[in-house]
């Protein structure tokens, strides 16, 4: 089901200083033209990250700082990728950073739960900011986890004030991924880019060790299945657990709750991308 060694052209990869991003990296290093990495770090702080990455790899490497926390931040990281690319295309989005959720909640300065929006809201914000960017028959990887099984979707508590708990927060922050992941591929027209979602499976990392302890396999596996959705000849909207497509969680797929997914990003994040590109458009309002 894979295409194997394909050559990736030009590679945008949130969440590369860490875990399975930072693994992910090294593997998509050598095989692409171009590497454009985000981490929240300065860049001066990211000095071992890019030496690494610059020693495997096959063309230029690029880090952008960006806090997801901010939307201003994503806003201007999709200006700066925008702007280096220039011209040409990416051919491979892939939407990996994220966070735990926080022992307890934490509001964003844009007003947002802080897990909700660095996990969905922020990916969704740079891909419908880098849609124009992206290359025909290219790829949008998202990282999904099969902990958006545990979880539904609560329309009248989005911000979690009711019902916090990290494991909540983290779950539906993913739940809402999986279910935007979906809605995006079928808002593209045939021959745009594929969405693929994916859980990485369990992975022993920063992320995991904040909400389990030590748990898990090396990064290098979940880089793997990253590597392995930005190639898979899948249909798009495809989800993969454990390398296979499965179905998501019901909640996921439920037509009334892709709906209110469309009214609740249309309301929150077209004033982020409105503002600042007013060519942007949504291709589905409610
Ligand atoms: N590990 C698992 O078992 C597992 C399972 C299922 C899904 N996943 C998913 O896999 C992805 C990668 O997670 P990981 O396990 O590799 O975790 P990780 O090692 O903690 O890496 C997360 C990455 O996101 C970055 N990040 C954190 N906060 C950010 C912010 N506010 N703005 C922008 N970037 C931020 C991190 O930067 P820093 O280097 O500064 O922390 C790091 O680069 C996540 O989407 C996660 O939900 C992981």
């Amino acid at each position: 089901m894979s295409r194997g060694s394909t050559r990736f052209g030009t590679v945008v990869l949130t969440g590369a200083t860490s875990g399975i991003g930072r693994e992910a990296a090294l593997r998509i290093a050598p095989r692409c033209e171009r590497l454009i990495v985000q981490g929240p770090e300065a860049p001066a702080s990211v000095g071992a990250l890019l030496a690494a990455l610059n020693a495997v790899a096959r063309g230029t490497v690029e880090y952008l700082s960006a806090d997801f926390s901010r939307l201003d931040d994503v806003v201007a990281l999709a200006a700066s990728v925008r702007t280096l690319v220039g011209g040409s295309r990416v051919d491979l989005l892939v939407n990996n950073a994220g966070v735990p959720g926080a022992p307890t909640r934490v509001l964003t300065r844009d007003g947002f739960e802080r897990t909700l929006q660095v996990n969905a809201l922020a990916p969704a914000l740079l891909t419908r900011l880098l849609m124009p960017s992206l290359a025909e028959g290219g790829r949008i990887v998202n990282v999904g986890s099969s902990a958006h099984r545990v979880e539904h979707f609560d329309w009248d508590d989005l911000a979690l004030e009711r019902d916090y708990t990290p494991v909540t927060a983290y779950a539906r922050s993913k739940l809402t991924m999986v279910a935007w992941s979906r809605l995006l591929a079928g808002e593209i027209a045939p021959g745009g880019p594929t969405v693929v979602a994916l859980c990485p499976g369990l992975n022993d990392t920063p992320l995991s060790s904040a909400m389990m302890g030590r748990i898990g396999g090396p990064a290098t596996e979940g880089a793997a299945r990253v590597l392995h959705a930005a190639e898979a000849d899948v249909p798009s909207g495809s989800y993969l657990e454990g390398g296979r497509v499965v179905a998501p969680s019901a909640d996921a797929l439920e037509p009334r709750n892709q709906e209110r997914l469309v009214e609740t990003f249309w309301t929150t994040l077209r004033p982020y991308a409105s503002s600042h590109r007013r060519s942007i458009t949504w291709s589905t309002s409610p």
